[in-house]
């Protein structure tokens, strides 16, 4: 089974692939490498003993996409690539609708000439704005703060007319909590560039002695403990998502939606203390104020996933935290260059 895998060579994109070949599927990659680098290549092929096909190249591209299709016979597209980071897309919202709305129309474009109907998409649990409450299921109301959470609901908007108005194609929402952590074996996980945005690879640099302390944006919430609480996945379990999500929905004409979520939450300061464990070093942090836009708690009912494509998340907080931290004492600077 062929499946061209959209954004590849990035945090979750190259989780997936190991998980696909492993599983006996063929990974076909494009990315334009805007924020990742061709050495996850040779990762890959470390990890499985396989070398997947790689095409540099934009998603936004119609006649680079449609040479790559032509050329592999596609069964379904996991559609992973586009820009991640809420603060920066409140400074360019263009380049967020351009790569995330524009991109994804395009590559769907790509799909319905080349007669290829399965499409899984990278959505978030960000469309579900400020939750009235938790834990929150695939049926709750949607919005969106930011120029990021808006071009992720926007697609799912897309995605859905585009749906009723081709019914024979098979399209699945997955809606990420946060994943964290890295492949066991410490040769791949998250390189952010700069500095990190999310909380985890933030952590593991303050432990490693890249960075003095982790801020921690507000201790008065109305929380466990004060600080922020969301629902970390496992990398490794959210990319087996994705091949539930193939198995089970990939070849079903509909519009199916899912959380992947553990359905558990942990503050802040809780993955302080279980990081400091798996690493054995204290990690120093300052509470600082409330970042704008956060909300108070995040975690999902994931058993829709559960009852419609078996899957669950399997993963504890000490692997997640345990494999972060291999990783990045294997690779303290993030991958290689070349
Ligand atoms: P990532 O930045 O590590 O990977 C995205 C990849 O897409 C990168 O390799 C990048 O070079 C590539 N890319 C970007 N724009 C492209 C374009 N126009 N053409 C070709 N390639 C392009 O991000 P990630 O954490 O692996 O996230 C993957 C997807 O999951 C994204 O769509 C993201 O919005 C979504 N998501 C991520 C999180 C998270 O916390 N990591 C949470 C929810 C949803
Ligand atoms: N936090 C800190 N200090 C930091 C970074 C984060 O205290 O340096 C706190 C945040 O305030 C929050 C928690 O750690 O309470 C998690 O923050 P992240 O930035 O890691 O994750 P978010 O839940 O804010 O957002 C992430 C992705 C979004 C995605 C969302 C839901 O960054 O893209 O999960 O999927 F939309």
């Amino acid at each position: 089974m062929r499946i061209l895998v959209t954004g590849g060579m990035g945090y979750i994109g190259s989780h997936t692939c190991v998980q696909l070949i492993e599983a006996g599927m063929m990974p076909i990659i494009v990315d334009n490498l805007y924020n990742s680098k061709k050495s996850v290549l040779a990762r890959i092929e470390m990890l499985t003993g396989v070398m997947p096909t790689f095409y540099e190249g934009d998603i936004r591209d119609r006649a680079f996409l449609d040479k790559v299709l032509a050329e592999n016979n596609v069964e379904s597209v996991i559609h992973f690539a586009g820009l991640k980071a809420v603060g920066e897309s409140v400074e360019k919202p263009l380049e967020y609708y351009d790569n995330n709305v524009h991109g994804t129309l395009v590559l769907v474009e790509a799909m319905r000439a080349a007669e290829v109907n399965s499409l899984i998409f990278s959505s978030s649990a960000t469309v579900y704005g400020d939750p009235a409450s938790v834990p929150i299921m695939e049926d709750f109301p949607t919005s969106a703060t930011n120029p990021y959470g808006r071009s992720k609901l926007m697609v799912e908007n897309c995605l859905t007319d585009i749906h009723k108005a081709h019914p024979e194609m098979s399209i699945t929402l997955l809606r990420y909590f946060n994943p964290v952590g890295s492949h066991k074996s410490g040769e791949m996980g998250e390189d952010p560039q700069g500095m990190p945005n999310n909380l985890m690879p933030f952590i593991s640099q303050v432990a490693v002695g890249r960075r003095g302390y982790l801020p921690v944006f507000g201790d008065d919430y109305p929380t466990v403990d004060g600080t922020g609480v969301r629902d970390y996945i496992h990398v490794v379990d959210l990319a087996d998502g994705h091949l539930a999500a193939l198995n089970y929905k990939g070849k079903e004409a509909g519009l199916h939606i899912y959380n992947l979520g553990t359905g558990h939450g942990f503050s802040v300061l809780q993955m302080v203390d279980a990081f400091s464990e798996a690493a054995g070093v204290e990690v120093a942090y300052q509470v600082v104020p409330r970042r704008p836009g956060d909300i108070a708690e995040c975690w999902a009912d994931p058993t829709k996933a559960k009852t419609e494509l078996y899957w669950e998340a399997r993963r504890t907080i000490e692997d997640m935290t345990a494999d972060t931290w291999r990783w990045q004492l294997n690779n303290p600077n993030g991958y290689p260059d070349v």
